[in-house]
């Protein structure tokens, strides 16, 4: 186990393979049992938890690439989770540039990925 770090509302562990965890179990603090929530990310089902950002919980399944720059396709991903850089702007249920650090994950949501300055749809 590696770099144990908080996102917004999780807590999460970087294993040797530099996969991501989600802590279930620890000495001292005390995680209670949250109701899973099913979404959809660029057309697979996959879910987080109650009380996740869409990020979040894009996070604690390993997702890192959330939106492709506009002019040189780079990848972007969660980075200062506060609403302020835009890196994680992602289309949520067809609205382009929505920030998904401070959005709440709801039930249903379909979440994909965004490229360039994104579209409505
Ligand atoms: S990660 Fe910076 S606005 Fe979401």
């Amino acid at each position: 186990m590696g770099l144990f770090y908080e996102s917004v509302l999780c807590y999460h562990v970087r294993s040797e393979s530099g996969g991501i965890m989600r802590i279930e179990k620890h000495p001292i603090l005390e995680f209670k049992q949250r109701e899973k929530i099913y979404f959809t990310f660029d057309g697979k089902e996959v879910f987080g938890y109650a009380g996740d950002t869409i990020a979040s919980a894009l996070d604690a399944l390993g997702v890192k690439v959330v939106s492709r720059s506009p002019i040189h396709d780079r990848a972007r991903g969660f980075y200062c989770a506060i609403g302020n850089c835009g890196s994680c702007h992602m289309v949520v249920n067809g609205v382009p540039n929505v920030k998904t650090c401070i959005t709440r994950l709801e039930p249903g949501m379909n979440v994909n990925t965004q490229k360039g300055k994104g579209q409505i749809r």
